[in-house]
């Protein structure tokens, strides 16, 4: 436990109690709802779709043009899109009908070389698509292009997939909200007054609102599993080594990187997550055994409502609590599995062990650094922020923040990082153990639901659910419960031992019959 943690935690408590009244005001503002979704093409897995498909039972372009039709309808409400990719969508679409039509090839084959042939999907805009903006909300990198696929899109492409648009993020990726100086603010599908989450807030907010089927994104220390969470849809954290992170930017060269930042499928429908996942990963997905048969009712599940006792942690939401009840529940009585409370006391001190070994990484990008301007004087950090109260900072507040935190180390003492790593690295023992081969841990993924927009400068302890299983380099799937009394979604994440995602993907499945998934958006009354 380090104190000037704790000090930060209650100040933000405070601020958070202080601001009561003006979020309280802003609850009682009538959302203005999304337009309606018109099309039923828009409500089928994609491995189903891939299916019709392939059977020439519905056309890729048919498909394609309904979600161009629905981004086109919910775009302007969320601003989750950095570029479009609709005419040459279109095209490949086309062509895609046309070798459908012509080909002597057998299904299965199909099915087997191209699982996703004609199936859209959207990306993040980190994770690189040859040829599209690659600024990542950077004014210094305005205008930069991707110069080749990121290697997991290359995979999902080379499946099939039709890439319909590049997506959101926060400056660097450096924040857990998407808003930045180039793209502006991106809004929640379920109350724009409040954000998606992030950082692949852009691919939530398009998948909430219906208007992506299955997307990339990338974590590393919640950006799959907090904007799945917040927009009410499935993602998963991958074990690190499997899905390549090659082409993704911000990048760093420091060998552990690779182990903390994944990039992992985020899909509307659960039976899409493993085939994305499997695609993602390409040759290294034998690695996963994804295709072993899981039997839920010879799985130990252990299950912790939140972090533990702490005055300064944000508490976790009484309805978010009982879902990880019921879910524990509903697995011990559907499925007979040994369901057990789990007391795992080093999670309180998560902020503390994930945040020390995060930032004790070299060559973390600094903003200011890594830009087109690399060859003038680093701008005073001190001298942005100050601008950026002002508005006249060319950086976003949480990026310039970030870079703060990174500097000051979140004013733990540099000399306690190799006491954290031991912690980080005995709670990793610990929790393989637990979990082993057949284990998996049922947690909340963040404290409450969506939050308003810059409310995470004093929520930001609320990372600690998700921060720490990228420290531990261990699999988490976020599971959608459904929607809270205020019509926001919420959640929980399923956590298993180091290559056993597989795990964390049935469950999932089993609790999806449970919580019935992705709950559409609140919408105007047609016609
Ligand atoms: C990081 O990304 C930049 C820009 O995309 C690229 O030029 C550089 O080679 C990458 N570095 C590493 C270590 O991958
Ligand atoms: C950049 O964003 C910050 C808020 O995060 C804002 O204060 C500033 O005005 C923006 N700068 C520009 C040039 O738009
Ligand atoms: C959030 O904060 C930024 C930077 O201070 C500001 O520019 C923006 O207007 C704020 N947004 C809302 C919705 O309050």
């Amino acid at each position: 436990m380090e104190i000037t943690v704790r000090m930060i935690g209650a100040l933000q408590l405070f601020i958070s109690w202080l601001l009561w009244p003006y979020y309280f005001i802003l609850s009682l503002k009538r959302i203005k709802p999304l337009p309606p979704i018109k099309s039923q093409l828009l409500e089928i897995p994609a491995v189903e779709l891939a299916r019709k498909i392939r059977h020439r039972q519905i056309s890729s372009k048919e498909v394609v043009e309904a979600y161009i039709q629905r981004i086109r309808d919910v775009n302007p409400i969320l601003n989750a899109v950095v570029e479009y990719r609709f005419r040459e969508a279109l095209e490949d679409a086309e062509k895609v009908d046309q070798f459908l039509s012509s080909t002597n090839t057998d299904l299965a084959t199909i099915e087997k070389e191209t699982p996703l042939l004609g199936v859209p999907i959207t990306v993040k805009e980190s994770l690189g698509l040859k040829g599209y903006s690659h600024c990542v909300g950077s004014i210094a990198r305005k205008g930069v292009k991707s110069s080749d696929h990121g290697e997991s899109v290359e995979n999902v492409i080379k499946a099939g997939g039709i890439p319909i648009a590049v997506t959101t993020t926060p400056e660097y990726c450096m924040s857990w909200e998407t808003s930045n100086n180039v793209t502006g603010v991106t809004n929640n599908p379920y109350d724009p007054l409040r954000t998606p989450g992030g950082s692949s807030g852009g691919e939530g907010a398009l998948l909430g609102s219906g208007a992506s089927l299955i997307g990339l994104g990338s974590d590393i220390a919640g950006s799959i599993r907090i904007p799945a969470m917040f927009n009410g849809v499935y993602g998963h954290k991958p074990s690190p080594g499997f899905v390549s992170i090659k082409g993704h930017f911000p990048n760093s060269t420091d060998h552990n990187f690779n182990n903390y930042l994944v990039c992992g499928p985020m899909t509307r429908y659960v039976d899409d997550l493993k085939p994305l996942l499997k695609i993602m990963a390409g040759e290294k997905a034998a690695g996963l055994r994804l295709d072993e048969e899981v039997d839920i009712s010879k799985l130990k599940i252990f299950y912790k409502e939140d972090a533990g006792f702490s005055l300064v942690a944000v508490p976790v939401d009484w309805e978010i609590k009982a879902g990880i009840r019921d879910a524990a529940s509903f697995l011990e009585k559907s499925y007979n599995c040994q369901v057990k409370k789990a007391n795992i006391k080093e999670l309180e001190d998560s902020v503390e062990i994930s945040t020390t070994v995060f930032l004790g990484m070299e060559g973390i990008p600094n903003i200011m650094k890594m830009s087109q301007k690399e060859n003038e004087e680093e701008q005073n950090l001190y001298h942005e922020i100050w601008k950026s109260y002002f508005g006249k900072s060319d950086y976003s507040l949480s990026a310039l923040l970030f870079m703060f935190i990174l500097k000051y180390n979140l004013f733990i003492p540099r000399t306690k990082y190799p006491f954290y790593c031991k912690q980080n690295e005995e709670l990793r023992t610990k929790f393989n153990n637990l979990l082993g081969e057949n284990g998996v841990f049922i947690y909340p993924t963040y404290p409450i639901p969506a939050l308003y927009h810059n409310e995470t400068f004093n929520r930001i302890a609320g990372i600690m659910y998700t921060m720490i299983f990228n420290t531990l380099r261990l699999p988490s799937t976020h599971v959608p419960i459904g929607l809270d009394r205020h019509g926001l979604p919420i959640g929980l994440q399923i956590i298993a031992g180091e290559k056993q995602d597989r795990l964390c993907m049935a469950v999932a499945k089993a609790l999806d019959a449970r919580f019935g998934g992705w709950v559409p958006p609140p919408s105007e009354p047609i016609g």
